[in-house]
């Protein structure tokens, strides 16, 4: 599933994000790809445990934890603490698909990547170029979102972003490790979750609305780690 999560960030949070990026330090962005990524990406980065980035971080983490459209979603395990991105003067990422495993700076932890995001924190006005294009089974998807806005996709897929040929676009980006790590059982727990939600508005008393709430929860049961 390819998901749009709109207003992740609100325009203030994004003018306030811009401004500490602004001031940061940037560096290239080969530090933390793979062996194959590294050879197809052409940006630059915040360094990982730079105060920029851990403030940040931060603040898109709360508002993620207060998101029940990326809660429903994602149905998030752990998180990886976001890093920001700037592509600019023909800067791209050619073809790759994301480690599978991400080590925590500093922490004795690792995320295995189910899904992965980005938070556009520049407007598509700002720049050329810059999509995000994104593989599935049904083609190719093309994502520019607003600045605040966050695409959540499969971390299997294959993925690019295309040249930057005017302005610089500025993103974060991390990875969730969901408690279902099954990208068609997590569809389903989405599309049923959204369904109950419009049974329980426009049907409160409704008996099946007890019942699928159930079958949710039977489900989740049956196939979240915890
Ligand atoms: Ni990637």
């Amino acid at each position: 599933m390819l998901l749009r999560i709109p207003q992740v960030l609100n325009p203030q949070q994004v003018a306030h994000a811009r401004q500490v990026l602004d001031k940061a330090e940037w560096v290239d962005g080969k530090v933390t790809a793979g062996f194959q990524s590294a050879k197809a990406k052409n940006n630059a980065q915040v360094p990982e445990g730079h105060p920029a980035a851990v403030e940040l971080g931060d603040l898109i983490l709360g508002a993620l934890e207060r998101n029940p459209l990326f809660i429903s979603a994602a149905l998030p395990l752990k998180v990886f603490p976001p890093l920001f991105n700037r592509y600019a003067g023909g800067q791209a990422f050619g073809n790759h698909v994301d480690n599978a495993i991400r080590q925590v700076p500093n922490r004795p932890q690792r995320i295995r990547t189910d899904l992965s995001a980005t938070l556009f924190l520049a407007g598509p006005e700002e720049y050329d170029g810059g999509e995000l294009i994104v593989d599935d089974a049904y083609g190719a998807h093309s994502v520019k979102l607003p600045a605040g806005d966050m695409v959540l996709y499969p971390s299997g897929s294959l993925h690019r972003v295309t040249p930057v040929t005017r302005g610089a676009r500025v993103a974060s980006f991390f990875w969730i490790q969901s408690m279902v790590r099954d990208d068609g059982q997590r569809t389903l727990l989405f599309d049923l979750d959204n369904a109950i939600r419009q049974v329980g508005t426009e049907l409160p008393n409704h008996t099946a609305f007890v019942e699928l709430t159930s079958v949710y929860h039977n489900l989740l049961r049956r196939w979240a780690d915890s």
